[in-house]
């Protein structure tokens, strides 16, 4: 189904015409570090009993709808299961592929752990077919370092976010079509990506390469179109916002390191493409 074209996360306005017989689970991916419209997507879940199983590979320690006379609704927390990834590109990155599926059901966790031994257990009799993914020792000692610094990593990259609506606020507010990161009801945002659409986005990506300045599309094709999924005989036009941010998203640079000159050399060479036109 097709996404919000504000906050690019899943519309759950459109989830309930998708059902089927055949549906099992909803599958919403907090993306780019902001919870999506959850409320809505737990009470569908809960009137069809349908699993809710969070891809929060981007928003470790987002929350949702933060409100702080009641409980913290934090990512990966509000469905059955919720599912993270310490991808090196992550807000807490491991040296090499790691990640992290929580839950808070003890069959699910029990079924979990088996899964990712081969279904192993005892060592050697396997109760499942599984899979082997387990997170090898060396990544969980570098994550445990690192985890002491998530918070203020996270800070840093809000404010960098806040600096970015400073600089090209101006920009947003009088150029048609160039969008800056919109965050619902207040939600933590963590910024694992800082994404804008941008008109001649390609243009503009070329125009800030050859600044020196790495940019990144999240992402070029959605899935409807995609070649693995052309069993599904979708076709262009099927999910509109789905296309339109494919074709008009760029990723700027965001990371705890990125220095208040380089953010600032960042939009102003920004301006400077659509000042020349
Ligand atoms: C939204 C989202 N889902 C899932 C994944 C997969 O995570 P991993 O690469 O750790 O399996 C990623 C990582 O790139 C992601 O960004």
């Amino acid at each position: 189904m097709d996404i919000d074209p504000l906050t690019f996360n899943i519309n759950p306005s459109k989830i309930e015409e998708k059902i089927t017989r055949k549906t099992k689970g909803i599958i919403p991916v907090h993306l780019f570090g902001q919870c999506a419209d959850m409320d809505p997507i737990l009470r569908i879940a809960n009137s069809n009993r349908l699993f809710v199983i969070e891809d929060a590979a981007q928003a470790l320690g987002s929350e949702y709808k933060p409100d702080p006379k009641t409980r913290v609704q934090t990512a990966g927390k509000m469905g059955d299961f919720g599912c993270f990834s310490f991808f090196p590109t992550k807000n807490l990155g491991a040296f090499g592929d790691a990640g992290m599926v929580v839950t808070k059901d003890p069959v699910l966790a029990e079924r979990t752990r088996l899964l990712r031994v081969h279904g192993s257990h005892p060592k050697y009799f396997h109760k499942l077919i599984g899979i082997n993914s387990r997170l090898d020792t060396l990544q969980a000692a570098i994550l445990l370092v690192k985890f002491r610094f998530l918070d203020q990593w996270t800070q840093k990259r809000q404010e960098m976010a806040k600096r970015y609506e400073k600089l090209l606020g101006n920009l947003a507010a009088t150029l048609a079509g160039f969008q800056l990161p919109v965050t619902q009801y207040e939600n933590r945002h963590i910024y694992n990506q800082y994404v804008v659409l941008a008109p001649e986005r390609d243009r503009l990506r070329q125009f800030l390469q050859e600044g020196g300045i790495g940019t990144e599309i999240y992402y070029p094709v959605p899935l409807h179109l995609q070649e693995c999924y052309a069993f599904l005989s979708h076709r262009r036009g099927d999910f509109p916002a789905s296309e339109k941010a494919a074709e008009e998203v760029l990723a700027l640079p965001i990371f705890p390191e990125l220095t208040d000159d380089q953010q600032a050399y960042v939009a102003e060479r920004i301006k400077a493409f659509y000042e020349k036109g």
